[in-house]
């Protein structure tokens, strides 16, 4: 192994390396740490720590290098083990067209779990603007809450959290307000689901319902399942989410002081506003859709497709024969945007990825333009199709039985996905000559 094993030569560029390893809080440990890479003649292009989340370990590091063999991760893996118990190989990336290194993405459902503490704002850090920043018993809650969202890991429960009657009377004042407009305003899909879960979930007035019967619903009707999440994931992080049939929902809910205004999503503007759409087969695939484009996509890219998603899940409207009706989620779980969102006033258009990519929008005030799409499947094909114009050297596909993300990137991987579709296309013709027309 040699130093110029990590830069692009002969055609063969380098992939880019990120490796965990967990430490004790030991004097000298990271400084040996970073020796056994350095004597291998690796350079490191990023060296993150965050606390550990098990109690087996008191620190996690990331690190990341380029190279061109796997002979050398290896290496550097077996090195590394002679300092830390646990260490493993997160992801070995591809590049780009342009030889630039292509971001790291969540392959597996668990790599989600990295997300855990990396957000843009913390639930209980409120600004000074907020209607609870100055009340220290709902800030303490809020801790409280974000914390349990901090340590959870998949594969264990969901965290079921034991609401006060204050939490409780909020909700019921923004569950009065908004289903009482939904019949006029909601799209038809959204309003066929509400009933389901007011049945199935615990929906009602007087009850906040837990994601964990939810997630457990979801999953029954589309796959997709929720987990907690302790504040605003970076877009990035948000969309690689989507990928896995996973939405991130936070649990603790706006301040009782103003029912009908919070700054940041909480949990009614989770549950009211986007929840009952993941129940529908069609929204739940053009979500999907959206979050596989984001996977290792360029930052200019990953913009783009937030501000899809900013127009669709968040502001969209629908054509539903002559009416038109909202399904964002921004939409569904506010009072006034609702109501005005179908007025005269703003400027309508018709769904085109290309121009939603583009559109600038504010954040604090009333969407001036919305844009209409005319079905969730026909937003699907259009964004899979604008994905296409993306700059990604490979594409990926989702394996629903393991969970994970395939990359299309060999001969072998495509090979075996054609003969998939083969055998599924068989399938497809038998059951077509055994359905009467
Ligand atoms: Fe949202």
């Amino acid at each position: 192994m040699h130093q110029d094993d990590t830069k692009p030569s002969n055609g063969v560029t380098p992939m880019r390396v990120t490796l965990l390893f967990s430490v004790n809080d030991r004097v000298g440990v990271l400084d040996e740490a970073l020796k056994a890479i350095n004597a291998l003649n690796v350079s490191l292009t990023r060296i993150e720590s965050r606390p550990c989340k098990t109690s087996d370990w008191d620190y996690d590091f990331f690190v990341d290098f380029f190279t061109k063999n796997l002979e050398t991760v290896q290496t550097v893996v077996q090195s590394l083990e002679k300092v830390s118990g646990n260490v493993k190989v997160v992801s070995t990336g591809a590049s780009n067209s342009a030889g630039n290194s292509v971001p790291w993405f969540p392959r597996k459902k668990s790599d989600l779990d990295s997300f855990a503490d990396k957000v843009l704002e913390m639930g209980e850090e409120l600004s000074s603007d907020h209607p609870g920043a100055k009340d220290p018993a709902y800030r303490a809650r809020r801790a409280e809450i974000t914390k349990i969202a901090r340590t959870y890991q998949h594969g264990q429960p969901l965290p079921r959290i034991d609401y006060t009657e204050q939490e409780v009377a909020t909700w019921g004042t923004v569950f009065r307000k908004l289903t009482a407009m939904y019949p006029t305003h909601a799209c038809r899909e959204h309003q066929y689901v509400f009933p389901l879960l007011i049945e199935n979930c615990g929906y009602r007035e007087d009850n906040i319902p837990q994601i964990d019967d939810i997630s457990r619903f979801l999953r029954e009707c589309t796959g997709f399942t929720l987990r907690p999440v302790m504040g605003l994931l970076t877009s990035r992080d948000f969309l690689n989410g989507l990928a896995f049939r996973v939405f991130h929902s936070t649990q603790y809910i706006r301040h009782h002081s103003k029912p009908l205004y919070t700054p940041e999503p909480d949990c009614c503007h989770e549950l009211l506003g986007h929840v009952p759409l993941f129940a529908n087969q069609d929204f739940a695939d053009f979500s999907q859709e959206i979050g596989l484009a984001s996977l290792g996509a360029s930052d200019e890219d990953i913009e783009k497709l937030a501000t899809i998603y900013w127009f669709t899940v968040e502001f969209g409207l629908c054509r539903q024969g002559e009416e038109v009706k909202a399904f964002g989620a921004g939409l569904l779980s506010s009072f006034g945007e609702l109501e005005y969102c179908l007025s005269e006033e703003p400027t309508k258009v018709p769904f085109d990825p290309s121009k939603a990519a583009v559109q600038k929008y504010p954040i604090t005030e009333y969407q001036p333009v919305y844009f209409v799409a005319e079905s969730f499947k026909d937003a699907k094909d259009k964004v899979r199709e604008f994905a296409r114009s993306l700059n990604r050297p490979f594409d990926v596909r989702y394996n629903p039985y393991t969970e994970t993300v395939e990359v299309l990137d060999t001969r072998e991987k495509v090979v075996r996905y054609a003969h998939n579709i083969k055998s599924d296309l068989q399938n497809l013709v038998n059951a077509l000559e055994k359905v009467e027309i």
